[in-house]
């Protein structure tokens, strides 16, 4: 091992931290950053207790009333640091072209000279934890291994709820096995002596979100939220990983992956990519309604899969997590009862309001109460009445407020969740959030088609990120935030699946789109969503088995009326046409939509997207 001090600095590792890169490493960051101390995390109960009561004493968490939420906690943040920031977003390829028009680039040699300067001393006055983790089962063959510098302990007891996380990856790196490293600051450095003022210290004006993909390194700056500082997420999951993918032929993907029962036992996979607050958790843990007794439907991941075409011509997915961070507003035991119940215990909140009992309160919650609670301490710390939010409109809970909690604690978790070969994937699902235009279903005819209607996704802007919301962007493929090369190729490597999996004589998983937003005349959803999408999912699966013939549309085929199994909901045909209808106008204007986007993606756009285009063209021309 290196010098076991530095500069007063203890760098001993524990003696099971064996892998010499890690080591080397962790002592060169220590240098360059300049903590007070090191923790090497072992992800032990006493360890994560000992971190939380920290984050306590340090104001960061409030401890919530046992009795009502037991093992659970509640973490204001800065009110500049609720969301990820797209723009301060980077994929440091060596040739521009790599990262593609959709991606901010700059050159790796200039980004790491940027943030030299930034890191050097940026943990002074805190300390650095070492947060080994692994991004899918430990030792599974789809599993890759990370290992997280940070000086913040939120991010540490979050990585243990989130990812396999401690000491066991050790194991798996050995001496020499490969890990990916991530760098992690709040960007807050203290001087001598000097106290946070702040219990969630950030850094408002300097934010970096950096990756370089042909070393595999990331390196955050200046955030301590979510997707910015979890870095086995967004960062590692998908940007790093969709790297990855592409060059070794697998699939990094912003998609749930749920498991869905028949009353005849037969058991089906199905992956859905929706974008950013579009739905994934929540279809993850479906509870099915009334008219499907005996169907089940079990959650593998909600957020993030990894998908590998295996020797026998079917796709096997993971969830490369381990824990949920979901969005809060809008989940009651209405909407999402399995979520609702995994929330009962051991649970970090971020951002969402305090009861005067001690427990956690969110917008959607007084559907569950019967009305609203008569008092409140808000996201911002600020008191919180049913008048004041009349008045001023204010929010108790942040829109993107979350939860996090580990998938151990989901009542609906598949039994093959943390099975290391994958389950194999029957359909994808692709839907956007669309108040017009995209009907609530169809199937791509072809695989070609369906790569079309992912490739154009259109999607209205949530608080997931921070910037305007509401207005509709194309998020191809859900992944437009977090695919970490150029779209145009990725596009291509999805195209080259089709001929990889039809060389080894499979049937594909067939390809569906859908959209559970689309509003009435009177601003509100006419489809009823959220348990009532099982009917959706049900035709799926009867397509898969050839038993709906559905009818042909100018974009896929869609159900018919009565291909639904409409028992227990009270929903017209005439309500069905509006949620189905293809209107000739708004799609004449959408497929110009998608030209804008194409001709933006032009450099390696497959043709064959071009081709497709110009067939849906006549097909609306003929209707
Ligand atoms: P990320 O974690 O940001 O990737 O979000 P997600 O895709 O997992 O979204 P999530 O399931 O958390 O849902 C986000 C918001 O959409 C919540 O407020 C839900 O209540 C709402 N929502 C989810 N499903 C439906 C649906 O079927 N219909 C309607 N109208 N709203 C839904
Ligand atoms: C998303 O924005 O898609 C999320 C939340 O899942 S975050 O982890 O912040 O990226
Ligand atoms: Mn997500």
């Amino acid at each position: 091992m290196n010098a076991p001090t530095m500069q007063g600095l203890n760098l001993s590792a524990p003696a099971y931290v064996k892998n010499a890169r890690l080591l080397a490493w962790v002592a060169d960051m220590a240098a360059l950053c300049k903590p007070d101390s090191i923790v090497w995390c072992d992800g032990s109960q006493e360890e994560y207790d000992r971190l939380c009561a920290q984050l306590v004493e340090a104001g960061t968490f409030k401890k919530l009333n046992p009795a009502k939420r037991p093992g659970s906690f509640l973490a204001w943040s800065d009110p500049s640091d609720v969301a990820r920031v797209e723009d301060r977003t980077y994929i440091c390829s060596a040739k521009k072209e790599d990262a593609g028009p959709t991606n901010n680039w700059m050159d790796p040699a200039q980004m790491r000279a940027t943030l030299q300067p930034l890191f050097d001393g940026c943990m002074k006055g805190r300390t650095m934890y070492v947060v080994p983790f692994s991004m899918g089962p430990l030792g599974s063959h789809i599993a890759h291994i990370g290992v997280e510098l940070t000086d913040s302990a939120y991010v540490a007891v979050n990585q243990r709820l989130m990812t396999r996380m401690g000491k066991a990856v050790y194991d798996v790196l050995g001496v020499d096995g490969e890990f990916v490293p991530c760098m992690h600051t709040v960007g807050a450095p203290l001087a001598e002596g000097e106290k946070d003022q702040t219990s969630w210290p950030c850094n408002p004006k300097t934010k970096y979100i950096v990756h370089y993909p042909e070393t595999r390194e990331i390196w955050s700056y200046g955030s301590g939220y979510g997707g910015n500082a979890l870095l086995g997420k967004k960062c590692l999951a998908l940007r790093i990983a969709s790297t990855m993918g592409r060059d070794q032929g697998w699939l990094a993907e912003h998609m749930l992956i749920l498991g869905v029962t028949n009353p005849q036992g037969k058991k089906y996979h199905v992956a859905a990519a929706f974008p950013s607050a579009c739905g994934k958790t929540n279809f993850s843990m479906l509870v099915p309604p009334a008219g499907f007794d005996g169907w089940k439907v079990t959650t593998i991941g909600d957020d993030i899969a990894w998908i590998k075409p295996h020797a026998d011509g079917k796709m096997y997915a993971i969830n490369p997590e381990a824990g949920y961070f979901g969005v809060a507003p809008g989940t009651n035991t209405l909407t999402n009862p399995n979520c609702m119940a995994s929330l009962d215990k051991d649970v970090i909140f971020t951002n969402v309001a305090l009861t005067d009992d001690g427990d956690v309160w969110w917008e959607g919650m007084e559907k569950d109460q019967g009305k609203l609670p008569a008092h409140l301490i808000d996201w911002q710390g600020k008191d919180w009445t049913p008048e004041i939010a009349k008045q001023t409109g204010a929010k108790a809970a942040h829109p993107n407020a979350r939860f996090t909690v580990a998938a151990t604690n989901n009542p609906a978790l598949d039994p093959q969740w943390d099975d290391a070969n994958g389950v194999a994937i029957d359909a994808f699902i692709f839907g956007g959030r669309r108040s017009t235009t995209v009907p609530l279903v169809t199937e791509a005819r072809t695989w070609m088609e369906g790569v079309y209607m992912a490739a154009t996704m259109g999607s209205e802007t949530t608080a997931a990120a921070f910037g305007a919301q509401g207005v509709v962007r194309r998020d191809p493929f859900a992944m437009l935030p977090f695919c970490g090369y150029n779209m145009s190729d990725y596009f291509q490597h999805w195209l080259d699946m089709e001929h990889k999996l039809e060389e080894s004589g499979h049937t594909l998983p067939k390809i569906f789109c859908v959209n559970w937003f689309r509003k009435g005349e009177d601003g509100k959803f006419v489809w009823p969503g959220y348990g009532d999408n099982m009917r959706v999912l049900k035709w799926m699966l009867d397509r898969i088995e050839g038993q709906a013939a559905g009818q042909e549309t100018m974009f896929g085929v869609a159900p018919q009326y009565g291909e639904i199994n409409w028992t227990g909901l009270d929903f017209s045909a005439e309500q069905f046409a509006t949620v189905t209808s293809i209107d000739k106008a708004a799609w004449t204007e959408e497929l110009k939509l998608h030209a804008d986007h194409f001709e933006q993606l032009a450099y390696h756009l497959p043709k064959e997207l071009l081709d497709t285009k110009a067939a849906l063209e006549q097909r609306l021309a003929a209707l």
